[in-house]
């Protein structure tokens, strides 16, 4: 159709999709091209403005490569990876879920590490933590056979993909569930960590007075045929930042019940005092097994870098 107000560029574009083959991609691509346009015309979009837009797109593609995913953390960042989530977990959003978000760390090939065995691949300075957790089907029944990816930062904030200092797979192992359902290993207490902050979504931080830290957590991926691939987190609850989380991560569920210890330790002669125990019993609902695209490949090679941290806005 020819164009001759701007109500009738929305009514062009939506005829023209007509054509869409792919029910769900056509259902998509209305809503999307709708609200966009209502957006614009919402905030009356300025030319500058527009420009700016695009530039910024742009830049979350530049700001990606094999070692970081940009776009993962601006989506992070605006609270829609957690919004997709919780739209998709728990009954479709009605019942609490153990479903979290993947984030932009996750590596393929983890080492296979036995039961009780450390993650503790190079020096790595902090508190012991020994973590048992237990995998269980809606009906309470445990799950055997599970493999379980598990990976953190160093108490420095730092995932060993960013950090040349650290050895390849440092704080990463897979596991395999036992008869009981549970997996137990040992590793240090994460830190919480600065997303970095020298592209587009340090650009929007800064803009918005937010600071750029994620509170301590520990990361799950479970896989088993018959079941929906569990993306987990567990979050520590005395972060400073446990209310605050830059990716807007933290669900009460997984508040994870760190425990700290003064006395001697048990579990193993070499640690000492304080250290810290975790135990956490997740639901795996029934669903198709699937991997997510990892979203990094590599591991960075050269300095440490040096990530600010960004002071909130009072
Ligand atoms: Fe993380």
């Amino acid at each position: 159709m020819i164009i001759g107000s701007e109500k009738d560029v929305t009514t062009a574009v939506l005829s023209e999709l007509e054509r869409t083959k792919n029910p769900r991609l056509r259902q998509i691509m209305f809503a999307f091209v709708r609200h966009l346009h209502d957006f614009a015309r919402e905030v009356k979009l300025t030319e500058e403005e527009f420009q700016a837009a695009i530039g910024y797109i742009v830049a979350l593609g530049k700001h990606t490569s094999e070692t970081h995913n940009e776009a993962v953390l601006m989506s992070g960042s605006l609270g829609f990876s957690t919004l997709i989530c919780l739209l998709n977990n728990g009954n479709r959003g009605q019942t609490e879920t153990d479903a979290n978000l993947l984030g932009p760390f996750w590596r393929m090939d983890s080492p296979p590490t036995p039961n009780g065995a450390s993650i503790v691949r190079s020096p790595t300075p902090g508190p012991a933590l020994f973590v048992d957790a237990w995998f269980r089907d809606a009906q309470g029944k445990p799950i055997e056979g599970a493999e379980v990816d598990i990976w953190q930062s160093s108490p420095e904030g730092f995932y060993e993909n960013q950090d040349p200092v650290q050895a390849d797979m440092n704080l990463r192992g897979k596991f395999t569930t036992d008869k009981d359902g549970h997996i137990s290993f040992r590793s240090v207490k994460p830190a919480g960590y600065p997303i970095p902050v020298d592209g587009p979504v340090g650009e929007l931080l800064r803009a918005q007075g937010r600071h750029n830290m994620r509170p301590a957590h520990l990361h799950f991926l479970v896989y088993k045929p018959g079941f929906k691939t569990l993306i987990s987190q567990l979050y520590a609850p005395d972060d400073k930042h446990i209310e605050t989380d830059v990716q807007f991560g933290v669900t009460r569920h997984l508040i994870g019940d760190y425990v700290r210890h003064e006395e001697a330790c048990t579990r193993a002669a070499d640690v000492k005092p304080p250290w810290y125990s975790l135990e956490h019993a997740f639901v795996m609902e029934n669903g198709t097994a699937r991997l997510p695209r990892p979203p990094i490949s590599g591991k960075a090679q050269g300095e440490r870098p040096a990530i600010p941290h960004l002071e909130p806005a009072e």
